[in-house]
């Protein structure tokens, strides 16, 4: 398992489903009505009163993060947040994919959350060249537990291996780089 230096973030291979994390992030769409890769596995796993709860939401736009239950996963809470489609980079892409996080911690922290797991956010479906959202992902968790009252650990659960080398490498060159 790689980490920072401060040993609060850290990298992992796997199924974020299965993390024990407090809460875990949903890479969902504008809906918040499920879908397939990680929205997909996470509401077969929580069970149907996730989308219950999400029907009650009303949707969420892209950038912005909402809080549910975990009900049947081992997290309590799931963070659902909308990341941007890939469009070539110039629709200001890179900003809300920055937004996501940032929302995502700051539900985190107004929920007294400790821990939270993320998935690579935008990276498959919506196009997000991974080494782009990575520094991004890397950049904005890293400086918010700098600043963070009650979220002091969050993991990056790459599905792939390739994706957990391409973390690692960002974290510990954005360690060095500061
Ligand atoms: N655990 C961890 N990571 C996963 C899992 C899983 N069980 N399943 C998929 N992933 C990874 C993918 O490999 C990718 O790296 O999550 C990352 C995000 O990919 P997507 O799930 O496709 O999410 P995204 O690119 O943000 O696209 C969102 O896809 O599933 C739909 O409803 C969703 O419309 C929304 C869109």
């Amino acid at each position: 398992m790689a980490s920072d230096q401060t040993g609060r973030t850290t990298v992992g291979q796997g199924d974020i489903t299965q993390q024990t994390t407090d809460a875990i992030v949903n890479a969902a769409n504008e809906s918040l009505l499920g879908g397939g890769g990680v929205d997909g596995a996470i509401h077969r796993a929580a069970g149907p009163l996730l989308l219950e709860e999400c029907r009650t939401i009303g949707g969420c736009p892209t950038g912005q993060a909402r809080i549910t239950k975990g009900y049947n996963l081992s997290a309590s809470y799931v963070i659902h947040t909308v990341g941007p489609i890939w469009r070539g980079g110039n629709r200001n892409e890179e900003a809300l994919l920055a937004s996501c996080y940032q929302n995502c911690l700051t539900l985190a922290e107004e929920n007294g959350i400790q821990s939270i797991a993320f998935p690579a956010i935008s990276t498959g479906v919506y196009g997000f060249p991974i080494e782009q959202a990575t520094d991004i992902a890397v950049q904005e968790v890293t400086e918010f537990l700098k600043k963070a009252v009650t979220v002091h650990q969050a993991m990056f659960v790459c599905f792939s291996r390739e994706d957990q080398f391409i973390y690692e490498k960002t974290i510990n060159s954005y360690g060095k780089s500061r």
